[in-house]
């Protein structure tokens, strides 16, 4: 403009060298402005996530999945299934008590605290909220780099993750004489007790020095091959970055330490508060809730489960469905599917998505029940009376299920009475179920809308 002016009333104070320098920086600042402009709008509209433009969050998008029963509902394999959608997969609490079972090329690998998207390379993060045992990951890592997969570079550790040390193991195995929870003895209770009465161990207080205090070599060891790995402040990194994250839950809702069945539950937050406050991040990104449930169902441990079958029913699911556990071996307790329960588990977590694994279990089964709902005898009344919501106290009481009987499905190409099935779980809980696996590899699944 006042370059213009300048011209116009010819005003000559300035030689020919005085001009020419004008020219230049106001040629110059002009280009540059619309250069900046152009090239802001041309990315913004690629969406490229090389350019950071999301300084509010605005980039970040996430996808939760969790387990909706008393864990072990198939959510290893479901996480490996939908992985290749995301940018990132990221554990956000439990420990080596989780075991994520995947079949990749054809060989049986259970995940017990990296997250489910390494057999795609994805970057694989372990949030602030899961604690680590060293011995535990060391192991993990070695045994998946033997078959070729790629660990090292995609895994990211949060420097404030919790360290479980051998003492906790010990204690673990001590309390259960006493408590009789029926935990994996993997220390993890009293490693999230050491957290919360805040004199754990993070990530970022190993130095040399903590490592001499440990007798134990094999801990050592892992503690020197643990700082080998990639740490970071995963916070600000999942914050600062254009990218797409599948939040991987362990366990199971009914094992929540607040809203599971206390106290015959696990020691961390399993339900979906616990990716704020294990990641880091803003509930204003969260995007899709996955919930996986069994057609049926499973417990490992000790507590409550109304709908368990001790007898012949109940072993036939154990043989068909393989229900021993991926961590410790053990049996897993069986039983019909328990809707009151799935309908909680949905309200508490804002399920978005269902997905039902393992209806190939029941494949060769008659009739199918699901508990609608539960019978009591009032203790004062002497009356019996039912509830067809879920509440804590009273499931831990001797309810008793009140079934609703189905046909069989015989064979998966039946699709006719599973579908019945599905359409009927659908309507009771009002969330649709949008995959439905079909048997233990990667492809054994169909999607539904
Ligand atoms: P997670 O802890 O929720 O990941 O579940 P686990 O891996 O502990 O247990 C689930 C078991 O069921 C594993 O052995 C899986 O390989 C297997 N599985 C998962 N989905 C299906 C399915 O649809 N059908 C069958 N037959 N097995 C399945
Ligand atoms: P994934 O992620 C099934 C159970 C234990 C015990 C209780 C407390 O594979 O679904 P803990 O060792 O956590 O103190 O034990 O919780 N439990 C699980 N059951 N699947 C799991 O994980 C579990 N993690 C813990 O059996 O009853
Ligand atoms: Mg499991």
């Amino acid at each position: 403009m006042i370059f213009l002016l300048y011209i116009f009333f010819d005003i000559k104070f300035f030689d020919y060298f005085h001009d020419f320098v004008f020219l230049y920086i106001f040629v110059n600042l002009n280009i540059k402005f619309i250069l900046n402009f152009l090239l802001k709008f041309l990315y913004q509209n690629k969406g490229d996530s090389k350019i950071h433009f999301n300084k509010n969050n605005k980039g970040i998008m996430i996808d939760v999945l969790l387990g909706l029963q008393f864990g072990d509902e198939g959510k290893g394999k479901i996480i490996d299934y939908l992985s290749n959608n995301y940018d990132v997969i990221a554990r956000f609490n439990g420990g080596n008590n989780a075991g994520h079972t995947i079949f990749y090329n054809n060989k049986k690998y259970a995940l017990h605290i990296i997250p489910s998207g390494i057999f795609y390379g994805k970057m694989c993060i372990i949030g602030n909220g899961a604690i680590i045992d060293p011995v535990s990951l060391k192991k993990e890592i070695q045994l998946l780099e033997n078959d070729g997969i790629d660990v090292k570079s995609n895994l990211y550790i949060s420097k404030f993750a919790h360290i479980i040390t051998p003492y906790h193991i010990a204690e673990d195995i001590e309390k259960e004489k006493i408590l009789k929870i029926g935990t994996t003895k993997k220390g993890i209770g009293p490693c999230y007790t050491d957290k919360v009465s805040r004199k754990g161990i993070r990530v970022c207080d190993i130095n040399s020095d903590f490592i001499k205090n440990y007798a134990d070599i094999d801990f050592q060891e892992s503690l020197k091959f643990l700082l080998t790995l990639k740490i970071a402040n995963i916070i600000s990194y999942l914050n600062d970055k254009n990218i797409e994250i599948l939040a991987e839950g362990a366990q199971g809702t009914l094992l929540d330490i607040e809203f599971g069945t206390y106290p015959y539950v696990t020691s961390s937050s399993t339900t979906i508060g616990s990716v704020m406050t294990g990641l880091g991040v803003s509930n204003k990104n969260i995007n899709k809730v996955y919930g996986v449930f069994k057609a049926y169902m499973t417990r490992v441990g000790n507590g409550p489960f109304v709908t368990e079958l001790k007898g012949k029913i109940g072993d036939k699911i154990r043989q068909a469905g393989n229900e021993f556990g991926s961590t410790t071996g053990r049996p897993r307790r069986c039983g019909w599917l328990d809707l009151p329960t799935l309908r909680y588990a949905c309200m508490i977590n804002g399920v978005t998505n269902l997905v039902m694994t393992k209806s190939d279990v029941l494949n060769d089964f008659d009739e199918i029940k699901v508990c609608i709902g539960y019978s009591f005898i009032d203790s004062v009344d002497n009356e019996e009376y039912s509830i067809y919501d879920y509440d804590n106290t009273l499931y831990n009481n001797n309810a008793k299920p009140i079934y609703k009987k189905f046909k069989g499905w015989n064979t998966i190409n039946n699709k006719e009475s599973l579908e019945e099935f599905i359409q009927y779980i659908e309507n009771e809980i009002g969330i649709p179920i949008t995959l439905v696996s079909i048997g233990k590899n990667r492809d054994d699944i169909y999607e539904r809308y």
